[in-house]
């Protein structure tokens, strides 16, 4: 399988990151205690970077949601899978998010982490999927807008595949159909095989 078509190489990513991490530790400032919760698992790679490139005190912590449906279908129902551990009461939170597609996901995680009463809940996301929004939510911090595609790397994956790329690319749909006609093409074979 070919490798993932560079959309946002690994230079542009970085250089945003670091334009997002000056901003929030501007933003948010020495007082305030920032928790970062960085949505599993595609946010780990994003969390990390943004993290250590912050010049506020911040804490880590990690949230896990899955949404109903199959493949790249999100059907809008999502579920808390895991939650936050530590105590996020009066304290300031920032939602690290690797992509908003729909929204129904932030959307959901915003309300879940206002139950827990912080003093403010922010969000973050690399990368949104504008002409996708199905639901209205607010990015406040936000790396790239792209087209309507299935992207992968820098945390983000196509069926768990391609998390570790530095880069952010598009899995070429000729891998797909490539793989559908080399399974075709063996039909034969297999009733041959077992007639
Ligand atoms: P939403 O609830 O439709 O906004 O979906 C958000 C979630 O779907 C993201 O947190 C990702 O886990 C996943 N997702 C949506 N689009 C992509 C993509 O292009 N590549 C990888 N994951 C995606
Ligand atoms: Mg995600």
């Amino acid at each position: 399988m070919s490798l993932p078509v560079v959309l946002i190489s690994e230079e542009e990513i970085q250089q945003r990151v670091a334009a997002l991490a000056e901003r929030i530790s501007n933003e948010y400032g020495d007082d305030d205690e920032l928790v970062l919760v960085g949505v599993l698992k595609g946010s780990f790679i994003f969390l990390a970077d943004l993290a250590r490139k912050l010049t506020i005190p911040r804490t880590i912590e990690f949230i896990a949601v899955s949404s109903y449906g199959s493949g790249s279908k999100s059907t809008g129902a999502v579920r808390l899978v895991m939650d936050v551990r530590g105590n996020i009461e009066d304290k300031h939170v920032l939602i690290v998010e690797d992509i908003v597609d729909t929204g129904h996901t932030l959307k959901y995680l915003i309300g879940m982490l206002e139950s827990h009463r912080p003093a403010s809940v922010k969000t973050c996301a690399l990368v949104r999927k504008a002409e996708r929004a199905e639901v209205d939510v607010n990015v406040d911090y936000l790396g790239f807008d792209i087209g309507d595609e299935w992207v992968v790397g820098y945390g983000l994956d196509y069926a768990e595949q391609n998390r570790t790329l530095p880069y952010i690319g598009v899995v070429k749909p000729t891998d797909e159909f490539d793989a559908f006609i080399h399974a075709a093409a063996l039909w034969p074979l297999l009733r041959w095989i077992q007639a």
